[in-house]
């Protein structure tokens, strides 16, 4: 009614940088680990979790100071965190928002779990090449042996920590 949200009572506004909004609840920490984030990096970074949201029932923040993400950096944050905005704040001000978008196809960035798998053949190797099979919770599929992962496979290879 007054414009005050749940998310600002307990974290106020940045000047400069990154908020990740609409973070799937409980994924915050997911996100951090997949940016390599471990708060040893000198920057201010603020992780709000479980709070309201009209669109998720529940969603998680993270507001990084003065660092703007790379679009590679918010392409991953997609897989784990497929309804999430990607803000840009300059001197206070939202001047861009990404919806993030889960790619239909995931190239090289995955290894198949299956030993037997031709992309895990040294000798011939074979870029991995995974579909969605479904996006929430995250399932992939890989193109060549057909093994399914699941997201917490997907989140486990893809973090920094
Ligand atoms: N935000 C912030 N610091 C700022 C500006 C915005 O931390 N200087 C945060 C807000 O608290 C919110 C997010 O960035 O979590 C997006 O801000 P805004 O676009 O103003 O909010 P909404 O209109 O609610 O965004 P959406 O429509 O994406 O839900
Ligand atoms: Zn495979």
């Amino acid at each position: 009614m007054n414009g005050i949200k749940n998310s600002e009572l307990i974290v106020r506004k940045i000047k400069n940088g990154t908020v990740i909004d609409h973070i799937s609840a409980g994924n915050a920490i997911n996100v951090l680990r997949i940016l390599g984030l471990k708060g040893s990096e000198n920057l201010t970074i603020a992780v709000v979790m479980n709070v309201k949201s009209r669109k998720l029932g529940k969603k998680d923040i993270v507001k990084i100071e003065n660092r703007e993400l790379t679009p590679e950096e918010v392409n991953i944050i997609a897989l784990i965190a497929p309804h999430a905005t990607i803000n840009i704040i300059k001197d206070y001000k939202v001047v861009a928002k990404h919806k993030v978008k889960v790619p239909e196809k995931i190239v090289g960035l995955i290894k198949c779990i299956n030993p037997n798998c031709i992309t895990r053949q040294s000798r011939e190797p074979v870029t991995s090449v995974f579909t969605i099979v479904s996006r929430e919770p995250l399932i992939l599929k890989c193109e060549y042996c057909g093994r399914y992962i699941t997201s917490e496979e997907v989140v486990n290879q893809l973090s920094r920590w």
